[in-house]
């Protein structure tokens, strides 16, 4: 993807983006998602970012983890440049309008719109009649957590490219059922070196915060020590980098490493190899360790601090809330009055 493309009017440029409170966050989250979240808000666009708690539990959470990941989360989004008084900050069930417009969307998604996700069919693998009833319509809520916004763009990783397509088809079988343009159709933002940023020890499989080997990820709480072992450790093969990129290909494991390298440095691959050709990784893992020890550790640290203080952190949600209620509760009485429904309880 290139630069966002225009959404045609009256829809004004809003950027909605939301991560799971479902475990610590890892390399890809920051690399795919939480860097750029950063660079939007630092656009000057309006920024709406979200820890979607709802979306978490549609896999069983245990309530002190999830409150513990929720607000960790919420501290490495302010870590990391997140300023919540320019963009709103908050957890998705202080805002009720994302279950409701949720339910709604349900109505609109079609079963086999659903079938085709394919993270659904990962996540369930053969287990689909024993996973929740949530797992399987998670999209249309994830529709809309952006559509309660109108946002216009929606700053992701490679892996939710599916799930934005799916928002776009209800936004237009919305507007279609209902003869309105009420609802914008998105644009997925899927920018930058490390859209999908692949496991440490294997380089077919993306890196996760649900990967049973903690040496397949980092860690946006890992220590300076975890960050380089894991780096020096991580799989590759025996040949030393190539002298243009084309030479990375069908070496997925190398190829991670440059595009993890570019990313932190916010260069591209070309210059990464440029600067590196023909070195072995003996030469290039040190580097790109203490590249993410230098970028990571200010994070990490900070992260710990604001995590001393969680009633703190717990304020700030909870005032992101509010802003965020109060974009979304118009949009919500809008919707209900499209499709019928009477609204005539005294406020
Ligand atoms: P989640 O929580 O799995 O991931 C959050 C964000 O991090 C990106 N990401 C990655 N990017 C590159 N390489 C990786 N290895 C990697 N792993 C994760 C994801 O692409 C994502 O951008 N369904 C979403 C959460 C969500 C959402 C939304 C996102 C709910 N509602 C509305 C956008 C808009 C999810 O599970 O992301």
């Amino acid at each position: 993807m290139t630069d966002p493309a225009p959404v045609p009017q009256p829809f004004p440029p809003r950027i909605f983006s939301g991560i799971q409170p479902s475990g610590g966050l890892t390399l890809g989250n920051y690399l795919g998602a939480l860097k750029r979240f950063v660079e939007k808000q630092d656009e000057g666009i309006q920024t709406v970012y979200c820890l979607v708690d709802m979306h978490a539990i549609t896999v069983w959470q245990d309530p002190a983890k999830l409150r513990h990941a929720t607000r960790e989360a919420a501290a490495g989004f302010i870590a990391a440049g997140i300023d919540p008084a320019r963009s709103i900050l908050f957890n998705q069930s202080q805002v009720t309008a994302h279950v409701e417009l949720g339910w709604i969307f349900s109505c609109i998604a079609r079963m086999g719109w659903m079938s085709r996700m394919t993270q659904f069919k990962d996540k369930a693998g053969k287990n689909s009649e024993n996973v929740s009833l949530g797992l399987f319509a998670y999209p249309a809520l994830m529709a809309a957590d952006i559509l309660a916004y109108k946002a216009t763009h929606v700053p992701v990783g490679e892996d939710q490219k599916q799930h934005l397509e799916l928002c776009r088809d209800i936004a237009i079988k919305f507007n279609n059922d209902y003869g309105v343009n009420f609802f914008p159709v998105v644009e997925p933002v899927i920018e930058g070196a490390a859209t999908r940023v692949m496991s440490l020890r294997d380089g077919t499989k993306k890196m996760s915060k649900s990967d049973p080997s903690d040496q397949s990820r980092i860690n946006l709480t890992d220590s300076a020590d975890d960050i380089s072992k894991k780096i020096r450790k991580a799989k590759t093969d025996p040949e030393p980098l190539p002298e243009t990129l084309d030479g990375l290909k069908d070496r997925p494991e190398a190829r991670n490493l440059v595009n993890i390298y570019a990313a932190l440095a916010g260069q591209t691959p070309e210059q990464v190899i440029a600067d590196f050709a023909g070195a072995q990784f003996g030469t290039f893992k040190p580097a790109l360790a203490d590249l993410a020890v230098a970028k990571l550790e200010p994070i990490t640290t900070e992260m710990v601090r604001l995590m001393q203080d969680p009633a703190e952190i717990d304020r700030i949600l909870g005032a992101g809330a509010v802003r965020a209620d109060a974009l979304a509760r118009p949009v919500l009485d809008q919707v209900y009055d499209i499709i019928g429904m009477i609204r005539s309880r005294p406020r």
